[in-house]
């Protein structure tokens, strides 16, 4: 039987207006979780295009609106640095917002940088069973991903064999030198999200988008495998990472048999 999964794309003029419609939809998200759930529970990426997003939600606009106190923050990967490191995924949600908005501290669940890679993946995969109280229920409300040139997401690199993870919900990523070890979610905690929202932006993702977005190798462009199983995805995107789309989107709604 096939499933039909629809994948949502928007195109917006540029990265400001993107991040001010993400905001607004983090702000709705977030109202409907914690009126339902009691809780609104979320992984961050790091990156840049995530910054401008993330200054507006420490903004008095969203500081005020957003209960942060039912709110509680986790990241998608960590690269393996110490928390202050200017490459760190923590100081850049912390410096942005985190540190601007009235959140418990107990409710920010930051991956270990400092820690060595396996040791820092086991302690956030305890710290995410805590959490989720059990193997299978690890589902973020709403989880924030960028995408690379070469379609990577979180830390999910073309050719990795964290691809092909599907028991462990978090596993280190180790590289040669110079590039930083890092630690990343898998496929199968990504894919169990409630809602994912992609942030792209910029002529250079264009080429990563239109294989994603509409005909991609998957294995070749690893954000292609983030299929949501029951939940929604939408790419949010400007005029030039869509420069390279075979049609014009505008909130379009793609069908997609799978
Ligand atoms: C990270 C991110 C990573 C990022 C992409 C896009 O730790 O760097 O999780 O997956 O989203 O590399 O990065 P930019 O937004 O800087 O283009």
């Amino acid at each position: 039987m096939t499933e039909i999964q629809r994948l949502q794309v928007r195109v917006f003029q540029d990265l400001e207006e993107l991040s001010r419609v993400a905001a607004e939809l983090i702000t709705v998200l977030s109202k409907k979780s914690i009126v339902s759930r009691g809780r609104f529970v979320v992984a961050l990426s790091g990156g840049s295009t995530p910054h401008r997003l993330y200054s507006l939600l420490g903004s008095p606009l969203y500081r005020d609106v957003i209960d942060w106190s039912r709110v509680y923050i986790f990241w998608t990967d960590e690269r393996c640095v110490s928390k202050d490191h200017a490459e760190s995924n923590y100081r850049l949600a912390h410096d942005a917002f985190l540190s601007r908005v009235p959140l418990p501290a107990q409710n920010i669940h930051r991956i270990r940088g400092e820690d060595e890679p396996g040791k820092a993946a086991e302690a956030y995969e305890d710290e995410l069973r805590n959490f989720f109280s059990g193997p299978e229920a690890i589902v973020f409300d709403l989880i924030i991903l960028g995408v690379g040139e070469d379609g990577h997401t979180a830390s999910l690199f073309p050719g990795s064999s964290a691809l092909d993870e599907r028991m462990r919900p978090v596993v280190p990523v180790y590289f040669q030198e110079p590039k930083i070890n890092r630690v990343t979610l898998t496929l199968p905690v990504l894919n169990h999200a409630a809602q994912i929202l992609f942030l792209a932006s910029g002529r250079p993702k264009a080429a990563a988008v239109h294989e994603i977005v509409e005909d991609g190798n998957p294995k070749q462009y690893p954000a292609g495998l983030v299929k949501p199983l029951q939940g929604s995805i939408m790419w949010m995107i400007d005029q030039e990472a869509s420069s390279a789309l075979a049609r014009p989107f505008h909130t379009s709604v793609l069908n997609e048999q799978r």
